[in-house]
């Protein structure tokens, strides 16, 4: 195992009071793993994920659980230490390539400036030769010619792979890659998951992607960690989550994606109403309680407890068939629209 999280909570200091981000969230990474984490919008999945490089904004504090990597918390880190850790462990790709790369700079300069912020000791020219070789080992054409170019003359799929590159630049043993094809077509999101999963063989890197799209990462991870209203709802091997999902939650989203198994049909997420909890004001018991056609009384009596069974999950109610739980959706649903 590279990396543990455990019990980890973090809230941020708001004009509203405090924000409760991320709540006792656990999990591990293993050498040459992929981990999905996929959760709707404000489920805490950036948060999670800044925490891992040490880099929550000023207003973020991790105000419990630890974060081991290769055995060692990561949490006391500084100075040079936190450098280290940082530019040689773990890299991120960002959800937005304009976080990345400044529009002034030729994807060069940027590429050799990040080189050499790793690695001080290497000169100008070695620095052009490990990035062309970065753009060629991530598949960008005319590799040599392209370094003068500036990121608003890539097209998005080129610029993310521009963005892969220099990721690996510190040689990371993890790259998260935070929602990297969201803002790309189809296709070309299938040829970045195919790079990463490349990358993955040829380098035995760990990869944590995060991402709203279920349907999406079942094609990539090994494991799959469902977030909401910063709690992990239900986490598994990829084969659990999606044909043997425990969780109303996960089923709920599977629902909302076309059909991946003979029981999920095509019912959106919509259809058990609702937006995502506060994390101002989290709901006193499970998060997905007013959602959930399942919830009674007792759903908000606390948070239920992790439980082991085929999956881990969050969930009081067991044992109910999804034919029977998609009747409860509909039945819902109509009484929603009505
Ligand atoms: N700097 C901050 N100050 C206050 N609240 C913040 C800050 N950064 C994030 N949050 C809040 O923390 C919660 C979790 O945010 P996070 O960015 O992790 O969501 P996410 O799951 O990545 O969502 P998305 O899918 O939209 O990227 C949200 O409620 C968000 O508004
Ligand atoms: S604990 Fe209750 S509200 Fe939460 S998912 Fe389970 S049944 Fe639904
Ligand atoms: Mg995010």
């Amino acid at each position: 195992m590279i990396l543990e999280v455990n019990d980890l909570s973090i809230d941020f200091a708001t004009a509203q009071g405090p924000l409760h981000a991320v709540r006792g969230v656990s999990f591990t990474v293993d050498e040459g793993e992929v981990l999905g984490i996929v959760g709707e919008s404000g489920s805490g999945k950036s948060v999670t994920a800044h925490a891992l490089m040490r880099l929550l904004p000023g207003n973020g504090e991790v105000t419990g659980g630890d974060i081991r990597y290769r055995g060692e918390s990561i949490l006391a880190y500084r100075g040079d230490r936190l450098r280290a850790f940082r530019g040689r462990s773990i890299a991120l790709i960002f959800q937005e390539p304009g976080r990345s790369f400044d529009p002034i700079y030729s994807i060069g300069r940027t590429m050799t400036e990040t080189l050499r912020a790793h690695r001080p000791e290497i000169d100008d020219e070695e620095a052009r030769r490990r990035s062309i070789e970065l753009l060629r080992e991530v598949h960008v054409p005319y590799a040599e010619e392209r370094l003068s170019n500036f990121p608003h003359q890539f097209s998005g799929g080129l610029l993310q792979r521009i963005m892969i590159a220099t990721a690996l630049a510190s040689d990371p043993e993890i790259l998260i890659a935070d929602e990297p094809t969201t803002a790309l077509d189809v296709t070309i999101q299938a040829q970045i998951i195919e790079l990463l999963l490349e990358l993955k063989e040829t380098r035995d890197l760990s990869i944590i992607f995060i991402t709203h799209n279920l349907a999406l990462i079942s094609g990539v991870a090994d494991r799959i960690m469902v977030m909401y209203g910063g709690l992990v709802l239900e986490q598994g091997s990829t084969e659990e989550i999606i044909h043997r999902p425990r969780h109303p939650y996960t089923r709920a989203l599977l629902a909302s994606i076309l059909t991946l198994g003979d029981h999920h049909t095509s019912k959106p997420l919509h259809v058990v109403g609702g937006g995502v909890p506060n994390p101002l004001r989290p709901e006193p018991g499970c998060p997905f309680a007013p959602r959930c056609p399942l919830a009674s009384g007792e759903c908000t009596a606390g948070i239920p407890p992790l439980r082991h069974d085929g999956t881990l999950h969050r969930c009081i109610v067991d044992g109910v068939k999804p034919e029977d739980f998609y009747a409860r959706v509909s039945k819902r649903s109509q009484a929603l629209s009505s």
